[in-house]
Order: C-alpha cells, then structure tokens, then sequence
C-alpha cells in the first residue's frame, strides 16, 4: 500500500516522545511533591496544536486530571508567524488561586505562551508554568520561562503530533521536518499513479 502523507524527515518519533513524556511528568511530579503542593495543577491546553501533547500528559500524570483548553493563534496561514495572539476561551477556565500548567506543543517566538501566561496570573492563577514539547530558542522574541522542556530544536518548520500546515499534517503520529520538495514530488507522483 502506498503511503498516505510525503515521507518528511522524521525528527522525533511517537516512542520518543513518549518516553521524553514521561520523563517530563516524572519531574512535574517531583516539583509538585518537593512544593508540598496540596493541589493538583490546573492543566490547560493550547488549542489545537498542544492536544495530542496534552492527552499524553494527561494519561501518564496520575489522577486522569481535567485537562481545560485555550485557544490561541498567531501564525494565521503559511510558516511565517504574524506577531498577533489571539485568545480566546480563557474566561472559561477556572484559574483563580490554582497553579496553572500551560501545555504546549511549540514555544517559537514566546509570545503565545507570555500572552497567556500574563492573561492567567491576571486572572488571579497562584502559579503558572509551562511544558512545552518543543522549543526553539533561536526564534525566541519575547523571554519567558519554560519549566519543561520535551525537546529543544533547531530552526526547522516541524509537523505532525498536533501540529499543522494550514490544516495538514496535524494527525501525523511523529514529529517530522517539513520540506515543500518531498511535498511536491510525494503529490506528483500520487497524480501520476491517480493516488491521493
Ligand atoms: C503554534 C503553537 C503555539 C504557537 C507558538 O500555534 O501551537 O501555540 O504557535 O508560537 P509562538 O511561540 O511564536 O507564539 P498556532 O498559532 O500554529 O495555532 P494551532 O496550534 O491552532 O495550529
């Protein structure tokens, strides 16, 4: 059977990452424990693309804590952020006096994550951290401070585990390097054989 997406460079593969998760919730445990913290975290999920890391974290964590989403959007269509975050279903979340921990599948530029981070302390949160699948700290515009950090990368447009290209992609299970070439010669060759 012919595959059913280009063959992208795969950088992380669903068995790392989840091993990488993990380790992850092992030290969100730790930092919990050696707080005294008496509550769990208020989980909460960057919509769409931090979902599948979320879900992950959600059935490692004990507990099966509610996990709450937010919907925040900065790079409209295309691989170029535009600069503006839009937020929308904060309201919803009910993060007076709790210790926050945003989930992310990316943190590029900082700013999604210090909009959001500034919009729940604001909020009256106690608290708000930050774990993050992936990093990539050459891009960052705006400093904020990430508590977990699955994988730190390089300047490359990464897809797949819940991340898109105008809307591609997302459900891919490894996180792969987007390049436009293996798109191209991957769709030449499906309309040559009549494929997808
Ligand atoms: C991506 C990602 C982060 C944000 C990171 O979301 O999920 O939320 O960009 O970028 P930044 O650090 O430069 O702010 P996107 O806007 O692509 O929305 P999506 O998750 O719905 O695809």
């Amino acid at each position: 059977m012919s595959p059913s997406h280009p063959p992208f460079r795969v950088l992380f593969s669903r068995d790392t990452i989840l091993r990488r998760v993990h380790e992850l919730a092992r030290a969100i445990q730790d930092d919990l424990q050696a707080a005294g913290a008496t509550t769990p975290p208020c989980l909460v999920s960057v919509i769409e693309g931090a979902r599948p890391f979320a879900r992950l974290l959600q059935q490692v964590l004990p507990g099966q804590l509610p996990v709450y989403e937010v919907r925040a959007s900065s790079y409209g269509r295309g691989t170029v952020s535009s600069g503006q975050v839009a937020v929308s279903g904060a309201e919803r979340i009910p993060v007076q006096g709790q210790h926050v921990l945003l989930l992310e599948d990316i943190v590029d530029t900082g700013r999604t994550i210090a909009a959001l981070r500034a919009r729940f302390l604001g909020d009256g949160a106690r608290s708000c951290r930050v774990a993050t699948l992936l990093s990539k700290p050459s891009r960052r515009v705006v400093e904020v401070p990430l508590d977990y950090t699955g994988f730190e990368i390089p300047d490359e447009f990464v897809l797949g585990f819940g991340m898109d290209l105008d809307g591609r992609y997302r459900e891919l299970p490894d996180v792969v390097i987007y390049d436009p070439e293996v798109e191209r010669s991957f769709r030449g060759a499906a309309a040559a054989t009549g494929g997808a």
